[in-house]
């Protein structure tokens, strides 16, 4: 179990700083409490980009980060105590707690935001905040101030002409990920692979989708893990072929394929596994093929994966190795290449083959420089994750894979010389997942 101190938010403090310069201000405000119906509150999410600079975790908390300033550059407003509230949602720390164990400079209730951070703007030519996030609160009061000093300057000389997203420095920084993130992203993906175990003992005839989900999420939570990073996928039969499948109410039948895409979030990081297993234990010779075409695409995409290619790279030798099965099982007709080319397997290969992971499932960062695919550098962490989906209704399929969808993902840190799969585990292979099934793998 890694530990990350807080010296670790520090030093990533000291970047921010660095990036900023003197003349900037960087403001991050955490997302409000979401709540459902009249009063109950749902699970709260801490802010990933607050969360990365300062291991604060509270909701509503706003960061400045201001180069230069008399009060320290690490400034917190946060919640403030208050026994009442306390006793029903738990402790706070207020601004107490803000300085003392997550080491602001200066700390403040919320409500002095309105006073204060006009004031922590004003001193700055450029502000760095992100637009369209729902806390319109704090963006109203950071246009207010950019806009006021835009009628002020030409007497005072001072005040933002700049407004700036914070992701062009913190988006580049959290998609490389240092020694800390990626042990973390370790420990996310070895829980993840726990649950899919948990998922493959359960798998039977006759069982519901629900009891999968229960039995995935049941060893997450036992793991330690916080929960889940997205809704748990349990997709059999033709449910597998609808992508973001996740009422996960059916009853599984014998014969039938069942897709699992589910990923623990561990201390705030995150797992994404996909992986199909035959419900009653044995995939039929046409399964197999099926399974074999999607594997040997998931290999040839990881194969890929090292410093210099790209994401579209990746995404070409998983669809080229596709194509080609799709022609050889006579879906597709035609030469390789002009079937790319044209699209023609969208209908049944609609998805990219990589996202980035981290604090984010879909983690932050570009994929393109200028509209050219960016290179990838060791420290970038990605999924590989090729899935073929048939309809029910496609003449061309043969009819028993009408209505199958297969998909294999795992999770890969791009290294110094190559990849690192962080959910190497996980049996992957279809003889491995039957042995799996089995309860010897
Ligand atoms: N389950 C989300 C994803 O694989 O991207
Ligand atoms: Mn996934
Ligand atoms: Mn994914």
């Amino acid at each position: 179990m890694s530990c990350v101190g807080i010296d670790v938010y520090a030093r990533r403090r000291a970047r921010v700083l660095e990036a900023l310069g003197e003349d900037a201000v960087l403001i991050l405000p955490a997302a409000p409490e979401i709540v459902a119906g009249r009063d109950l509150e749902l699970r709260y999410r801490p802010d990933p980009d607050l969360y990365y600079l300062t291991g604060y975790r509270e909701p509503e908390a706003v960061l400045v980060l201001a180069p230069g300033r008399e009060e320290g550059s690490f400034i917190l407003f946060v919640r403030p105590r208050d026994p009442e509230k306390e006793l029903w949602t738990g402790a706070r720390g207020g601004p107490e707690a803000a300085v003392e164990w997550f080491r602001a400079d200066a700390a403040y209730p919320l409500d002095e935001l309105d006073d204060r951070l006009p004031g922590l703007i004003a001193g700055a030519r450029v502000v760095h905040f992100p637009l369209g996030t729902g806390r319109d609160d704090v963006e109203a009061l950071v246009l207010g101030v950019v806009a006021g000093a835009r009628q002020s300057r030409q007497r005072t000389g001072r005040g933002p002409r700049a407004l700036v997203d914070p992701g062009a420095i913190l988006d580049e920084m959290r998609l490389r990920k240092d020694s800390h993130e990626l042990e973390l992203l370790r420990e996310a993906g070895k829980i993840t692979v726990e649950g899919f175990r948990a998922a493959a003992a359960a798998i039977r005839p006759g069982a519901g989708e629900w009891e999968i989900e229960a039995a995935i999420e049941g060893a997450f939570r036992r793991a330690g893990a916080e929960g889940t990073g997205f809704a748990t996928i349990v997709g059999s039969g033709a449910n597998a072929t609808v992508l973001h499948y996740t009422d996960n109410a059916r009853i599984m039948q014998a014969g039938e394929l069942v897709l699992i895409d589910a990923g623990a979030r561990h201390r705030m990081y995150n797992g994404d596994i996909s992986r199909t297993f035959p419900v009653s234990g044995r995939f039929t010779p046409a399964q197999r093929d099926l399974y074999d075409a999607v594997l040997a695409a998931h290999d040839r995409a990881i194969e890929a994966v090292r410093p210099g290619a790209t994401t579209a790279d990746i995404h070409m030798a998983a669809t080229r190795t596709l194509v080609e099965a799709l022609v050889a099982f006579g879906i597709l007709e035609g030469e390789v290449d002009g079937l790319i080319e044209r699209k023609a397997h969208r209908p049944f290969y609609p998805h990219q083959t990589s996202h980035w992971l981290g604090l984010d499932v879909h983690d932050v960062g570009d994929y393109a420089n200028d509209g050219e695919p960016r290179p990838l550098e060791p420290g970038m962490v990605l999924t590989v994750e090729p899935g073929l989906y048939l309809p029910v209704d496609c003449d061309r399929v043969p009819p028993e894979l009408r209505g199958t969808g297969i998909r294999i993902e795992d999770d890969v840190a791009v290294t110094d010389d190559g990849h690192e799969i962080l959910t190497v585990e996980l049996p992957r292979s279809a003889d491995e997942v039957e042995a799996m099934m089995r309860g010897n793998g």
